[in-house]
């Protein structure tokens, strides 16, 4: 398969009960060739009316942390664990997780990323450990299919609670750090 036809699969998709509240599908943003790969929960409502992941105040805030640190937007891929909006922004459900989980993990071959970086508690649990709790793992270091992936929290975490955003810059500043030194050795990890 090819992106082309991921993503246009990923737009008549009706595999779970998010389709038929949605106004778009948030497929995902950036380079689909990117070394480094965000996941976070769900589009919420600017999402779902713009059709693009982390536009809304979470994402500006995602855009700023990216920057801080020497990224743009443009240069990693971004994606969410559901691409459908759930319902006045709850959690998606198991079942909806797992019901999009293929066209994540599509996304993941594809992109290829050498680093993930997972966004929360959600995407944490989807794809590092169903129990894993994000204050315990958060800014620590996991090898995955032979990628590292380092969890942190949200970014609409740190805008309810500002004492996040120190650790959060960071565990971006080791992605970084992790990301320079990706450039100065051989593409096997
Ligand atoms: N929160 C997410 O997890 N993803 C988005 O795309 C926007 C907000």
């Amino acid at each position: 398969m090819t992106w082309e036809e991921l993503h246009a699969e990923a737009m008549r998709c009706v595999r779970c009960p998010l389709a038929a509240t949605r106004r778009r599908v948030v497929f995902g943003a950036g380079d689909p060739g990117a070394r480094l790969m965000l996941v976070g929960e769900g589009p919420g409502a600017e999402e779902d009316v713009a059709g693009e992941p982390f536009v809304g105040a979470a994402g500006r805030l995602l855009t700023r942390i990216l920057e801080s640190v020497g990224f743009t937007r443009q240069e990693v891929y971004i994606a969410n664990v559901v691409q459908c909006r759930p319902p006045d922004n709850r959690v998606p459900l198991p079942q909806e997780v797992d019901a999009c989980r293929p066209f994540l993990s599509e996304k993941l071959h594809m992109v290829a990323p050498r680093i993930l970086v997972l966004l929360g508690s959600t995407a944490t649990r989807a794809l590092l450990d169903p129990r894993a709790r994000i204050t315990e793992v958060r800014g620590q270091e996991f090898h995955r299919d032979g990628r590292l992936v380092i969890p942190t929290f949200h970014p609409s975490a740190l805008l309810r609670d500002p004492a996040k955003k120190r650790p959060v810059w960071l565990d971006f500043q080791l992605v970084r750090r992790r990301y320079d030194e990706l450039g100065s050795r051989a593409t096997t990890p």
